[in-house]
């Protein structure tokens, strides 16, 4: 909360209102440092990854929670454009079980072209879910955990590698969609989802006809929430520009299961509930490209720059606070002046003076 925008007139806001918006508590992390030799880990050992991977104990991990409340609006987030995403069929794209999920290797043909400050590469596209007894969506909104996750990992080409993008802090985008089940089969994921059995064991690769890539994303791109983190997964690399879209896609029950319940995990189980849990935002702000519906507690500002989306209520208070003491102060002014001026005048017997009721700063105060 800014506070010399509200404190102008009123000093006392500034004293009473604002130094409570301080951030907390900034946890000191010191990971034991082992080194990146340690390249096993699990969901089952989520807590332990920061052991092995520092940057898993870091401030500005993923996924993250997003309160829908608490988003910024900004004019500048312009909707996404993808490009070269249809896919010749000739063209052959390498499906593989990495242990953790189901990777689709992706032309570097296929880009980002608007929605962010520079153009993006396609890496890979991999998803997250959960089990037939529960959602796996990595990210929540307003809490609400969604049955599934697509992730289109993007790399800034002004860098020589993938490997060297990855650990820049522009160094990736990340394009995140929720998966939710409906009513019918969604076609643009029957390609990848036939043929999963075929990557059934960790390790295991094939090859996929070429496709329509921007099927498996929602329909609307306008609409997505932006904010700085990470890789949701060790090494954990605090380097992705995050875009999750508020459209979800949807999905059949039946395409949602074979998701579920086809490929093997690491220790030969079936793979299900690969998502991590959200991470503290640690004083980020998340943006918004799109207004959610007007509601009354949301205050307009005259300018164009934007403060947070509404206000608390200790800001509330702060100003109340503040009126309530200005209108005394200047009561007790105007009582004081009286005062003086009737003293100066030789006959005043003839009027009463004038008693002002209000209560003094004094009492206010206590
Ligand atoms: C989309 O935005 C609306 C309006 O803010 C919100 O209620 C809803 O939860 C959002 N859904 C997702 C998936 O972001
Ligand atoms: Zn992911």
């Amino acid at each position: 909360m800014n506070c010399t925008r509200l404190g102008l007139s009123l000093l006392l806001l500034t004293a009473l209102g604002c130094t409570a918006e301080e951030h907390g508590s900034e946890g000191s992390s010191h990971p034991k440092r082992e080194g990146p030799g340690h390249s096993h880990w699990s969901y089952a050992d989520k807590a332990q990854w920061k052991t092995d991977f520092p940057d898993c104990g870091g401030q500005m991990q993923s996924p993250i929670n997003i309160d829908t409340n608490s988003t910024m609006y900004s004019r500048e987030l312009q909707a996404i454009v993808l490009s070269g995403s249809n896919l010749d069929p000739s063209k052959r794209l390498g499906l593989m079980n990495n242990g953790h999920t189901v990777v689709l290797r992706l032309p570097e043909s296929l880009t980002i072209t608007d929605g962010y400050p520079q153009e993006y590469r396609a890496m890979q596209l991999h998803f997250h879910w959960g089990s037939p007894q529960g959602p796996g969506s990595e990210h929540t909104v307003d809490g609400h955990r969604y049955d599934g996750e697509i992730h289109v990992v993007y790399y800034n080409p002004r860098y020589n590698s993938i490997k060297q993008a990855m650990t820049q802090p522009d160094g990736l985008a990340v394009l995140a969609a929720f998966l939710q089940v409906g009513p019918e089969k969604n076609t643009h994921y029957q390609p990848l989802l036939e043929q999963l059995h075929e990557v059934q064991e960790t390790g295991e690769e094939t090859t996929v006809a070429g496709f329509n890539i921007r099927g498996l994303l929602p329909s609307n791109l306008d609409r997505y929430y932006r904010y700085r983190g990470s890789l949701t997964t060790p090494p954990c690399y605090q380097t992705v520009n995050w875009t999750v879209f508020n459209q979800t896609v949807l999905l059949s029950q039946e395409q949602l299961s074979v998701l579920e319940t086809t490929l093997q995990g690491e220790d030969d189980e079936v793979l299900q509930n690969n998502f991590r849990l959200p991470q503290p935002l640690h004083g980020r702000g998340v943006l918004a490209s799109f207004q959610a519906a007007v509601s009354p507690r949301r205050v307009p500002l005259p300018d164009s720059e934007q403060l947070g989306s509404s206000l608390h209520t200790g800001d509330v208070l702060a100003i109340l606070f503040g009126i309530l003491f200005a209108v005394t102060a200047l009561a007790f002014l105007i009582y004081i002046y009286k005062q003086r001026s009737q003293s100066r005048r030789p006959d005043s017997h003839t009027k009463p003076n004038v008693i002002y009721t209000a209560a003094t700063p004094e009492e206010n105060m206590g």
